[in-house]
């Protein structure tokens, strides 16, 4: 077997609308953003372990299903070990990761990186990956990482630009609005996994308030997707509803509440926790005229404040040799 070298990158995306209701059917609107992971796959034409390289998390060794090394790395262990059984792969792999995106803290660091490697690694067997295979391969990697993923982050890296997503629906492309994105970091890391089980045990508690959080919810997300190109000030009104909602699901805290709070207050249509919550991202939805005052805002309370772009395109291969 000849030796390949392939290079391959994803976007990062945040959620617009929707996060925690999709993962029960509901739809989701998400943007795939300017913020990056890369993975290079190197194929070895000999017997051995394969290898994960990850520039944050160290080494790892894949040998059939099993993985020495950091535990973090097992969600892309899981990938390399599906694909070496499914595909009709002989060799070693030599896997390097590295990534651009804050991790554990709600952008799909995980699933933007799960994408790059499953693109890659098809790559070595196909001229053109399906795309079907890549999401299912990228979803082998999520459900390891996350308890039960809707699939959402995957979609936006596969597929890039904004959607709206339905777990095992599919998804509607749309066309990015006027208003700019501005992203603020609590600081605060948290756990997805966690923050999906503790809805899930509302949902056990609190049958009723569930229900009715989940489909104001979905109600919103659809209002949301179709303002968000013409309406500002209602898709940012909106956009704080949905914070409301997530605020009863049990998802926020005092930290992303101030950021909220204080990017409403300094200029913002509308603001909102992005991702699972608990920590991590709020997504704040501005104008040009607002963005010096809401930054200010932001940097203030020691909140990072970051510009996004919505980028058109998905996973790219970047190399292929
Ligand atoms: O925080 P993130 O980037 O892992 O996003 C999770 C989104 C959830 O809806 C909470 C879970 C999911 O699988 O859709």
């Amino acid at each position: 077997m000849s030796k390949l070298r392939i290079s391959c990158r994803a976007p990062a995306k945040v959620i617009i609308s929707g996060e925690h209701s999709v993962v029960y059917g509901y739809p989701a609107l998400v943007a795939a953003v300017n913020i990056y992971s890369r993975v290079i796959v190197e194929t070895v034409d000999e017997f051995g372990p394969h290898e994960i390289c990850s520039e944050k998390y160290g080494i790892g060794k894949v040998i059939g299903n099993a993985l020495s090394g950091p535990a973090v790395l097992k969600p892309l262990a899981r990938i390399v070990s599906v694909f070496s059984e499914s595909e009709p792969f002989k060799g070693r792999l030599k896997i390097r990761v590295s990534s651009e995106i804050p991790p554990a803290s709600g952008m799909g660091s995980s699933a933007s990186i799960s994408v790059a490697l499953a693109y890659a690694l098809l790559k070595t067997v196909y001229d053109k990956p399906p795309e079907e295979r890549v999401f299912k391969l990228a979803m082998e990697g999520e459900k390891v990482a996350h308890a039960n993923p809707s699939g959402v982050d995957v979609a936006a890296a596969l597929r890039g630009g904004l959607i709206l997503f339905v777990k095992d629906r599919g998804f509607e492309r749309l066309e990015a609005g006027k208003g700019i994105f501005l992203l603020a970091d609590s600081g605060m890391e948290r756990s997805t996994r966690e923050m999906v089980s503790k809805v899930a045990s509302l949902k056990e508690r609190e049958p009723d308030l569930f229900n009715i959080v989940m489909t104001c919810m979905g109600d919103l997300t659809v209002r949301i997707s179709r303002v968000l190109q013409n309406d500002l000030v209602e898709a940012g009104r909106l956009m704080t509803l949905n914070h409301l909602l997530l605020s009863l699901l049990g998802v926020s805290n005092s930290r992303l509440d101030s950021i909220v709070w204080s990017s409403i207050f300094s200029g913002a249509y509308g603001a909102k926790l992005t991702g699972a919550g608990g920590g991590g991202c709020v997504l704040a939805l501005i104008d040009e005229k607002s963005i010096d005052r809401v930054e200010a805002a932001l940097k203030n309370i020691n909140a990072q404040p970051r510009v996004l772009k919505t980028v058109e395109e998905g996973v790219r291969l970047e190399e292929s040799s």
